[in-house]
């Protein structure tokens, strides 16, 4: 059966992601409850495959329990070297958008076609250090840019100061396209970091440790809306 995504269209809103990297594990159906009464929009699930990034973290058994769990589309961010070989698990686990790096080695456009054919929405992720203009080929294929604003891998780290002009490049080629497209930037989101991300063009979040790891992750999910200028 084909997946079915959940996940919304361009709204003209400030969507928000908690990643449950920094989550408590042992208390995950608990975090993702207290998120999704907050008013998180998406959850963000980070994949990673102990290669494409120096660590390692989860795979579609935990994605498919998500499923079972919550209404929340679920947005999977796939660090891994070789995203073909884990399309068809995590769209049969219940992955609602699907985003690959550009930096990762199976063809791109290949790969995003193989999503949509799952009836799973399409991401692209960049790194710091990648150009925008790869993004420019791929606007046809995708329903997400995924700008990352930390070197991938750890959840915690400063949002980099480079980040600003790297959003505005990629909203630019948004822009230019014609097409409908979320920009979401992934990496030391905060209150104080959240409003940089908007003002270059970013209109979904993610945010981990600014969330799971404060003493009241619903308080921290409404600091970082309110810092939306636009809400
Ligand atoms: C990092 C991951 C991020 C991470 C963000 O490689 O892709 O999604 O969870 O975490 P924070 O918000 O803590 O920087
Ligand atoms: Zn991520």
């Amino acid at each position: 059966m084909k997946n079915s995504s959940k996940m919304p269209a361009v709204n003209g809103k400030i969507s928000i992601a908690p990643s449950i990297l920094s989550a408590d594990l042992c208390h995950l159906g608990k975090d993702v409850a207290r998120v999704a009464s907050a008013g998180a929009d998406w959850l963000h699930v980070d994949i990673m495959d102990g290669h494409f990034v120096p660590n390692l973290s989860f795979g579609p058994a935990l994605v498919r329990s998500l499923k079972a769990n919550t209404d929340l589309p679920l947005d999977v961010h796939l660090m891994v070297t070789n995203p073909r070989n884990f399309i068809e698990p995590f769209a049969a686990a219940g992955a609602d958008l699907l985003t690959i790096h550009a930096e990762s080695q199976d063809d791109t456009i290949q790969t995003l076609k193989a999503i949509a054919d799952l009836g799973v929405k399409t991401g692209v992720s960049i790194k710091p250090d990648t150009n925008p203009a790869v993004l420019k080929p791929l606007t046809d294929y995708i329903d997400l840019v995924l700008v990352m604003t930390v070197y991938p891998g750890f959840g915690g780290q400063a949002f980099l100061e480079s980040s600003p002009a790297q959003i505005r490049s990629v909203r630019q080629i948004i822009q230019a396209s014609g097409k409908q497209i979320w920009l979401e930037v992934d990496g030391g989101i905060n209150a104080k970091t959240a409003p940089l991300a908007i003002q270059a063009g970013a209109d979904a979040l993610v945010a981990g440790h600014a969330i799971f790891s404060s003493a009241d992750p619903e308080l921290a999910l409404k600091q970082i809306r309110q810092a939306n200028p636009e809400i």
